[in-house]
């Protein structure tokens, strides 16, 4: 049931001064733990083993990628990178010690926003605003260091105990202006990157905070790919929004919503709204949630969520089958969140 990689870090009770409690998520390369230090301080610690051979593979570029891009990161709505290190002793249960690599990061307690869409339903107008307004501000800001993320998406907008966003995973972060390599999640890529072509990573970056949006907004996805041939980005780029809401959801927006939204996702990245466009664009700049609100209402939202995202730290991780079954659990939640209702088109 477990891969390799796995069970070396499945059974680790400390790494350095760490001292690790449950799991907060599985990425592709590693693992997130929640851990303590010495002073009781709590830190999200991605985990990752290292031997020689890995030292040296893709896995590490990413790892690296991370902290060379986070280190120049300081902003109120990007997590906070704390300690790294490639080469630490993490000790086993039975005192054995293995060696790993780890990044200590800002613990965002209240987890991911995917899950609060996902099972808790769509967020009002408000509160859309609310997170995404933070979303534009990391990403003003990570674009004003002359970085793109690539990677923006739910899963990597966590929430701090304020329900503020912090946006994380920072593997595919990048300075290059013009990329040729395919990075990120298919479902928020902009159609230049899925057609392999060149494309400008900051771009992509707005394209997919526009995905996010809509999802925030209506608890689907708008498409399944920014492709030319899918039948649902095929509606919004022709500008057929009755079609595409007689197949998709009962659903009307202001107009104000469906230029802004048309505007982002535009197939011609030159054709698309840039940070300062979106801005001054009139459903930016609606009403806004207050801090008290989401605080309320999403303290209650909390409640309903599945006990393994909502991140208790007094539950020990010794259920490794039971937190696995959650996980499956999940992933098939997420399967049928991305599916869209079928229908003519
Ligand atoms: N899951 C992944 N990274 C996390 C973090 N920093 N805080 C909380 N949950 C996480």
């Amino acid at each position: 049931k477990y891969s390799d990689k796995e069970k070396a870090v499945k059974k680790m009770t400390t790494i350095g001064d760490y001292k690790l409690l449950n799991t907060l998520g599985r990425g592709a390369f590693s693992k997130v733990k929640l851990a303590k230090d010495s002073t009781g301080k709590r830190y999200a610690l991605k985990i990752m083993k290292s031997t020689p051979e890995k030292a040296k593979s893709k896995d590490f570029d990413m790892f690296y990628n991370e902290i060379n891009s986070l280190k120049k990161m300081e902003h109120k709505n990007i997590l906070k990178l704390h300690k790294y290190s490639d080469k630490e002793k993490a000790v086993k249960k039975d005192g054995s010690t293995i060696n790993v690599a780890y990044i200590a990061l800002e613990y965002a307690e209240n987890g991911e926003l995917f899950d609060y869409v996902a099972e808790t339903g769509k967020f009002s107008d408000q509160e859309a605003r609310y997170f995404y307004h933070q979303i534009i501000d990391a990403l003003e800001y990570i674009h004003g260091q002359g970085y793109a993320h690539r990677d923006i998406k739910p899963e990597n907008i966590l929430l701090d105990e304020n329900f503020n966003v912090k946006l994380a995973d920072f593997g595919f972060a990048t300075k290059d202006s013009i990329c040729h390599t395919r990075k990120g999640t298919f479902g928020y890529m902009a159609p230049e990157v899925l057609a392999n072509e060149d494309y400008n990573g900051q771009q992509e970056d707005l394209f997919s905070a526009a995905v996010i949006l809509f999802i925030l907004l209506t608890q689907h996805p708008p498409f399944i790919r920014a492709e030319p041939n899918d039948k649902y980005y095929k509606k919004i780029i022709k500008g057929k929004w009755d079609q595409f809401w007689d197949v998709h959801a009962d659903m009307k927006f202001p107009d104000s919503f469906i230029d802004f939204f048309s505007k982002s996702i535009s197939p011609d990245p030159k054709e698309r709204l840039t940070l300062a466009q979106i801005k001054e664009h009139e459903w930016y700049n609606g009403p806004v949630a207050t801090q008290q609100d989401i605080i309320k209402k999403f303290s209650e939202r909390k409640l309903k969520l599945t006990p393994y995202q909502s991140n208790k730290d007094d539950t020990k991780d010794t259920k490794g089958r039971a937190k696995s079954s959650k996980a499956n659990k999940k992933s098939r939640k997420y399967t049928n969140f991305l599916m869209v209702k079928d229908g003519d088109v």
